[in-house]
């Protein structure tokens, strides 16, 4: 099976149903608002005044939170609907941020380095996830912060797995593959290829994040969400550029070129070998997990991913 491009990946990100972001809270979906905004924006600190890149911002929930807090955000996103909507909010009440449709392999100039870089989300629907994760590094400045956040690699199919055996359970680690999402694809890849190719990038490991969910509001969320309080959904990781004289190299200035060393392969020859071998093995298809929103919770038109209608 051929690899997914960028392209591809985002052709399916730009047919997301307008529906669905109307009806989303301001500051995003249930997992948004329980688990992935309290860390993210601990970890952000205090914001005012800072320039900061929201990288594959979306619909822009987080790059409004954010410019609300006082920073000065710059919102990168190439999905035409999500960018669409991102513009319109800020047309019909401006913030202040600058949008830029554009891929994150492919920046155009964005002006002065960035004080913080924040992907939230967005590293794991990105086929050249190497490449985006270089580009947000070399936008910041030396002693920038680099905040991202996944799904858990370890937990993937956390609310399905626990629904269905009461505890987490895995069928498959190493391989890269890809788990179909409902509006745009995402890709599984072990937690050490992203915090490798960090180092590479000679970035400074600040903290890494697993937030867990009040048992209060998992008790009134229901639908497996206690799953959530047991084990970690997200990883948000918080990093700094190094400083000139810091040690490691720095990003290459070069965004998404293949001609680096990458200490994981981006994708397997077949990168749904492991879901086809995963299915052999446990006789259904392996599920994408999602944030576990209970159904009756789901946003209309939600075919089954969780509570974030973005995941
Ligand atoms: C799960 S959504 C997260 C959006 C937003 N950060 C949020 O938290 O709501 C993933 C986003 O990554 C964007 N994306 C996909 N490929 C991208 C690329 N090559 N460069 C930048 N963004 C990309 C999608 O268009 C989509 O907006």
């Amino acid at each position: 099976m051929r690899p997914w491009t960028n392209d591809e990946a985002i052709k399916r990100w730009a047919q997301f149903p307008r529906e669905v972001l109307d009806a989303m809270e301001p500051d995003g979906d249930f997992a948004r608002r329980q688990l992935l905004n309290p860390a993210l924006l601990r970890l952000l600190g205090d914001m005012h005044g800072q320039r900061i890149l929201d990288a594959g911002c979306g619909h822009g929930y987080l790059s409004r939170m954010l410019a609300a807090r006082g920073a000065q955000v710059t919102g990168v996103e190439p999905a035409q609907a999500l960018y669409d909507y991102a513009t319109s909010k800020e047309t019909g009440e401006p913030r202040g941020i600058r949008y830029v449709q554009a891929d994150l392999c492919q920046l155009p100039d964005l002006g002065a380095p960035f004080d913080a870089v924040v992907a939230n989300m967005v590293l794991l629907d990105i086929p050249d996830w190497a490449g985006a994760m270089n580009a947000c590094v070399a936008a910041l400045a030396p002693g920038g912060l680099f905040v991202f956040s996944i799904i858990h690699p370890c937990f993937e199919q956390l609310a399905p797995s626990w629904r269905e055996h009461g505890e987490y359970r895995i069928g498959e680690y190493f391989t890269e593959y890809e788990i179909h999402g409902p509006y745009g694809p995402n890709f599984h890849r072990p937690l050490s290829a992203y915090l490798n190719e960090l180092a590479r990038l000679g970035c400074q490991l600040r903290e890494l994040a697993e937030p867990a969910l009040d048992p209060a509001v998992a008790a009134t969320a229901g639908g497996g969400a206690d799953a959530y309080v047991h084990l970690p959904n997200f990883l948000i990781v918080a990093a700094r550029r190094a400083l000139p004289n810091g040690e490691p190299s720095g990003p290459s200035a070069a965004a998404c070129d293949g001609g680096r060393p990458s200490p994981w392969p981006a994708h397997p020859a077949d990168p749904r070998a492991a879901r086809r071998r995963l299915a052999g093995r446990s006789g259904r298809r392996p599920r994408r997990a999602g944030c576990g929103l209970p159904p009756g919770r789901r946003p209309a038109g939600h075919r089954g991913r969780g509570p974030g209608a973005l995941r």
